[in-house]
């Protein structure tokens, strides 16, 4: 076989049989293909535990341009009780970034989970809350002024059905809280992008729309979003938790994107996993890979998706058995730090994603 270059080499190998999980030749690297088409970045969730043989995949720029801190600035981690901040879990991750010379997509501002109880027991009224949203985007954002890549203001607000989550933020400022938390965020840090980030949206349903309600509603204040984060955690076969739904077609996914940047939003995949019905077998981990390779074709076939975040390396970290017991094996790696077929998969969506129809 000849190849004219290392791009097209990775190609043909990551679409034929000869690209087996430990075929070292298929390895052009997840954002270095993701570059090459254009795009902006390949990112993963990241927790700083020491593990040497993680660190080693997520340091290697060849797949990973950007980080998410998984934790480490969600507001029990940064603002334990009113007005005492606590940064240093959080600068790690800036650091580490900074460090690296990568990206960093900043995890969150606002959102009803992880949230202390001083907040969700305090009964504060509209003007308070309004204030203890302001101090801690000042804070939070302030001190990564201008570090910050992407950050995600507004974290899951929506339910199922695609009215407004009944959150502690809703309940007492109603879907002002909205633009108010992009307003404050794009004062306080006005070059990072700005994102309202959600699950569920994939599926091109009440979610998906309510969601590019919410664009409109921050843009017809005249606020700024940069943004729709789908967070994509998807099953590769009916689960329990997923009500049988399994990751949609190429085409869904796309036109699921579309409907965000046709608000003139850019699209993120934030959070990907593909879970399943534990133990994979081998058929179960193929399904799982031509799952991944649907999520990157989608997001190649969209011209303002500008990149894509695992949400962590290894399934043996993964939040997923955890919250979904029987369910799992949803990452790239597997809990040996082995390249999974979904690797494969989902560089080869990287690298055929959009050219000639689904990939
Ligand atoms: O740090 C404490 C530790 O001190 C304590 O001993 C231990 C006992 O349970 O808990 C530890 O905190 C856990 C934390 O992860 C760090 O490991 C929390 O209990 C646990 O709830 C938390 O889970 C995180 C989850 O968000 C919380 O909602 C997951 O790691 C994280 O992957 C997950 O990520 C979310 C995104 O932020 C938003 N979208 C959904 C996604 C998956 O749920």
């Amino acid at each position: 076989m000849h190849f004219t270059n290392s791009f097209t080499a990775a190609l043909a190998l990551a679409g034929s049989a000869l690209a087996s999980p430990t075929d070292k030749r298929a390895t052009v690297g997840l954002s270095k293909a993701m570059r090459q088409r254009g795009r902006s970045f390949i990112g993963t969730a990241l927790t700083l535990r020491g593990d040497a043989q993680e660190l080693a995949i997520v340091e290697n720029k060849a797949d990973f341009n950007s980080i998410t801190p998984e934790n480490a600035q969600k507001w029990d981690a940064t603002e334990p009780q009113r007005g005492v901040f606590t940064f240093d879990d959080s600068d790690r991750y800036v650091d580490f970034a900074t460090e690296h010379g990568i990206q960093i997509h900043c995890h969150n501002l606002v959102w009803h989970s992880q949230l202390p109880n001083w907040v969700t027991a305090g009964n504060f009224d509209n003007e308070t809350l309004i204030e203890i949203m302001h101090d801690h985007i000042k804070a939070l954002a302030g001190r990564y002024k201008g570090r910050c890549t992407r950050w995600d203001v507004v974290n899951e607000a929506l339910e199922e059905d695609g009215s407004y989550r009944k959150s502690v933020w809703y309940n007492t400022i109603g879907e002002a809280f909205l633009p108010l938390a992009f307003k404050f965020a794009s004062q306080v840090d006005p070059k990072a992008q700005l994102y309202y980030n959600d699950y569920n949206l994939e599926y091109n349903g009440a979610k998906t729309d309510a969601a590019q309600r919410i664009v409109k509603l921050i843009q017809s204040q005249g606020v700024k979003i940069n943004g729709v984060g789908f967070q994509a955690h998807l099953t590769s076969e009916p689960t329990t938790s997923s009500g049988g739904g399994v990751t949609p077609s190429q085409n869904t996914l796309a036109t699921a994107l579309r409907k965000m940047t046709s608000q003139d939003v850019d699209v993120v995949y934030t959070e990907i996993d593909v879970r399943m019905n534990t133990p994979a077998t081998r058929k179960k981990l193929n399904m799982q890979s031509k799952a991944y390779q649907r999520i990157a074709a989608s997001c190649l076939a969209v011209e303002r998706c500008v990149g894509m975040t695992i949400w962590g390396i290894s399934d043996k970290y993964s939040w997923i058995p955890g919250v979904f017991p029987g369910e799992g094996a949803a990452n790239l790696w597997d809990e040996d730090f082995k390249k999974k077929p979904a690797y494969y998969g989902f560089l080869r969506g990287i690298l055929r994603g959009g050219k000639n129809g689904p990939a």
